[in-house]
């Protein structure tokens, strides 16, 4: 429903019982919303309403106004998708008309929107998944080890362009593998991009090692190599230079690269590259997740390609990737009775997930190009708007696994918290970018180096919206996004 569908089902309580009937046919969703000239909603008309006073011999020409009075059921602006389907259930009706606190119609629910829900971002199978998953059931292979784990970890490396991977269960549990094999032990610091989720860095709490958070540059959103040169010469200085830097390409677009490779370089530190939402993507030409001493990737629900739940460590050197997969299997020495000298980890992929994820790989590109797509489709739609789009910089090819924008103007808390409860009336699930670690309470004192302009991170939660951007999202589905966007944007003036 467009801004003009919505005006379209609003009319005055002087219009004739005839007129109403040819706006309820021509407007075709069964409900107009009678209004005051200052908007506030007096009824609703539906066509039992007319139908009833036709068999009342009420005449054609008679005014809405002339109908036996009725108080109509509607819903406050800042109520929630399921107190709407409550009130739709209590009154077995189909439309709720949705009033501003002066008690004005702004909006109508509508049952079918909300029993049709648009997802962020779900999961998108593909044709061969079930054929590897029969095979692991048929040949007995459900363990966490097995013929699928051992042909994953040889394709996605293939795909990667790095010599080895290791299967784990999920995304975290690769970091945290990631950060005990480069060494990070109680007390350490390691450095992590600010501006992600927090799967990031929650490892490194698991190590007892202390987060330093580095904020984000404007033009890719990813970190800001600047900051993370303060965050340096503020280590070197106070004698806390990091184990490693955990590096997060964003929303399914890679870092600034050549520029942070080189930082960390010249500091001999390690890069840990969490590429969890960016497989698919290139930095000049090279793959995402290819870049770091070690990457990592998550095949979670909602990522571009998943296991359902599920990771990957991938690294150049074996002795890495041959340790991960021993740590990741309660560290098990190579002995018929279960030796054990380190501690380690229940963290292995099963055989079962491993099919689900060979058979993802093969669709992986299609993927890539469909977000891709959706992300194009958003842009040219919205052309028009004032809205800025997350950057995609020379050389770098984002997957936009995530189409996200940002709002323009002050006042921003507010108007975001409007936009995303205007899609969410309509069902349609939307975020703010993540929340940066470094405002999270849990992370509260941990140092935090800001861009030079100050802290993009925190601009880009206040002002950032991520839309829905699966690629099983249909066109339809789109449309209907795009449609209440507009409306939703034009409420809070972008
Ligand atoms: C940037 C980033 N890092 C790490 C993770 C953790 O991955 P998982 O959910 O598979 O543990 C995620 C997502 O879930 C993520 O988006």
């Amino acid at each position: 429903m467009t801004g003009e569908d919505f005006i379209a089902l609003c009319v005055p309580a002087s219009c004739t019982l005839h007129d109403a009937l040819v706006r309820l046919n021509t407007t075709g969703r069964g409900v107009l919303l009678v209004t005051a000239p200052d908007g506030t909603l007096l009824r609703t008309l539906t066509d039992g309403d007319l139908r009833r006073a036709a068999l009342l011999h009420t005449s054609e020409q008679s005014p809405i106004s002339a109908l036996p009075a009725q108080t109509p059921v509607s819903i406050g602006i800042d109520a929630n998708l399921a107190a709407g389907m409550a009130l739709l259930d209590k009154h077995q009706i189909d439309h709720l008309p949705v009033i501003d606190k002066q008690g004005r119609a702004v909006d109508v629910m509508l049952r079918r929107e909300m029993s049709q829900r648009i997802w962020l971002s779900s999961p998108h199978l593909g044709e061969e998944e079930t054929a590897f998953v029969e095979d692991a059931f048929k040949t007995n292979w459900i363990a966490p080890l097995g013929p699928h784990v051992d042909g994953f970890e040889r394709e996605l490396a293939a795909y990667v362009g790095v010599g080895h991977a290791a299967a784990v269960s999920s995304g975290t549990a690769a970091i945290h593998l990631a950060l005990i094999l480069l060494g990070v032990k109680a007390g350490d610091t390691v450095f992590c991009s600010s501006l992600t989720f927090v799967g990031s860095s929650n490892p490194i709490l698991y190590c007892n090692a202390q987060p330093v958070f580095i904020d984000s540059q404007p033009e890719s959103w990813n970190m800001c190599p600047q900051a993370l040169e303060r965050a340096f010469e503020w280590a070197r200085r106070e004698g806390r230079m990091p184990r490693c830097v955990i590096l997060v390409n964003l929303y399914g677009q890679s870092a600034d690269m050549d520029a942070i490779v080189a930082i960390c370089e010249r500091y001999g530190v390690p890069v840990l590259e969490d590429a969890a939402e960016s497989l698919g993507a290139t930095y000049k030409g090279r793959a995402s997740g290819s870049f770091g001493r070690i990457g990592i990737f998550s095949f979670n629900g909602n990522k571009i390609i998943t296991t359902s739940g599920g990771g990957m460590l991938v690294a150049d050197d074996e002795a890495l990737v041959v340790r991960a997969r021993k740590l990741s299997t309660q560290a098990r020495e190579p002995a018929a009775h279960y030796e054990h000298t380190e501690i380690g980890f229940n963290y292995r992929m099963s055989n079962v997930l491993a099919g689900i994820g060979r058979g993802q790989l093969r669709v992986l590109d299609d993927r890539v190009a469909k977000r891709r797509q959706v992300f194009e489709t958003y842009r040219n739609a919205l052309a028009g708007s004032a809205i800025e789009w997350m950057p995609e910089p020379a050389g770098m090819r984002s997957t936009r696994w995530l189409s996200c924008f940002t709002l323009p103007g002050g006042d921003l808390a507010r108007r975001q918290a409007e936009l995303l409860q205007f899609l969410e009336r309509h069902s349609i699930e939307a975020r703010p970018v993540w929340k940066p670690m470094h405002l999270q309470p849990l992370y509260r004192g941990a140092p935090f180096f800001a861009h030079e302009s100050g802290d993009v991170a925190a601009r880009l939660f206040e002002s950032g919206i991520c839309l829905p951007s699966g690629s099983n999202l249909t066109d339809d589905q789109q449309a209907r996004v795009i449609e209440q966007l507009r409306r939703a944007l034009a409420q809070v003036g972008a």
